[in-house]
């Protein structure tokens, strides 16, 4: 599929203003990603081998967050940071995440990703499922701006999704990546970019940009890995 399509990127930041209240249900497993205690149970081990892995990176001092959602990495990142600056496009995730994560050390920032450039340099820089919608023809530029975020010494830690049919809904449609058609509860369909990163190949573009990078998947679900500058 073609991922330069018009307009694309406005939907998919439409898409995640839009499911704002029900995109947990997608990472708790519940409603129309409930696929029973046995998947629940794989999926939530491998959020453990992930979250510790996350731990293991020592996130500190300060702190940029890209595409921050809901607050399920922001809590993690709020626990050991001195300061976290949380960015998102859509101003009804910033406002779940804000009242999940209660923290004096987070700072929110509403900005489109695409048109927007790191104001300061940072400790350490997370993303979580935020690679995957980020257009091929867009990989490089954002991994610029990502390294312009870093203070010498930094590191980037960052988590996505593996092609696993299982993780989408018990009604999505599996296509295979590029523009994807995602659906709403009440049954709206939005088009997103859905980009399958596989760690070898993704560690080998990074080596082209002059990153080192460390890239790791569980078992089913999840890619996960630190890069820094060499
Ligand atoms: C898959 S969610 C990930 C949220 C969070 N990082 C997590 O792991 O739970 C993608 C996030 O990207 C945000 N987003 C989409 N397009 C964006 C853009 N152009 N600039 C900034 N954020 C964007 C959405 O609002 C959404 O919160």
């Amino acid at each position: 599929m073609d991922d330069k399509e018009p307009g694309i990127l406005d939907e998919q930041i439409a898409y995640y203003r839009a499911r704002a209240s029900e995109y947990d249900e997608w990472f708790l497993r519940q409603g129309r990603y409930d696929r029973g205690a046995e998947h629940s149970r794989r999926w939530f081990d491998e959020v453990a081998t992930v979250e510790a892995a996350l731990g293991e990176a020592a996130p500190s001092g300060d702190i940029l967050e890209l595409a921050c959602g809901t607050g399920l990495w922001t809590r993690h990142l709020a626990a050991q940071a001195t300061h976290v600056t949380a960015v998102d496009a859509s101003a009804e995730v910033i406002a779940i995440n804000r009242s999940r994560v209660r923290s004096p050390v987070v700072s929110y920032v509403e900005a489109d990703l695409f048109r927007w450039t790191p104001p300061a340099t940072y400790d350490f820089v997370f993303f979580g499922f935020w690679l995957s919608h980020v257009p091929l023809e867009q990989f490089d530029a954002f991994w610029t701006l990502v390294k312009r975020a870093l203070r010498p010494s930094a590191k980037v830690f960052f988590v996505d999704s593996l092609a696993a049919q299982e993780a989408t809904a018990r009604d999505q449609h599996w296509e295979t990546d590029g523009i994807v058609e995602r659906r709403l509860n009440d049954g709206q369909t939005f088009r997103i970019v859905k980009i399958f990163h596989e760690p070898p190949q993704l560690a080998a573009r990074l080596a082209t940009l002059g990153w080192a990078a460390d890239i790791r998947a569980t078992p089913h679900f999840f890619i996960y890995g630190t890069a820094v500058p060499r």
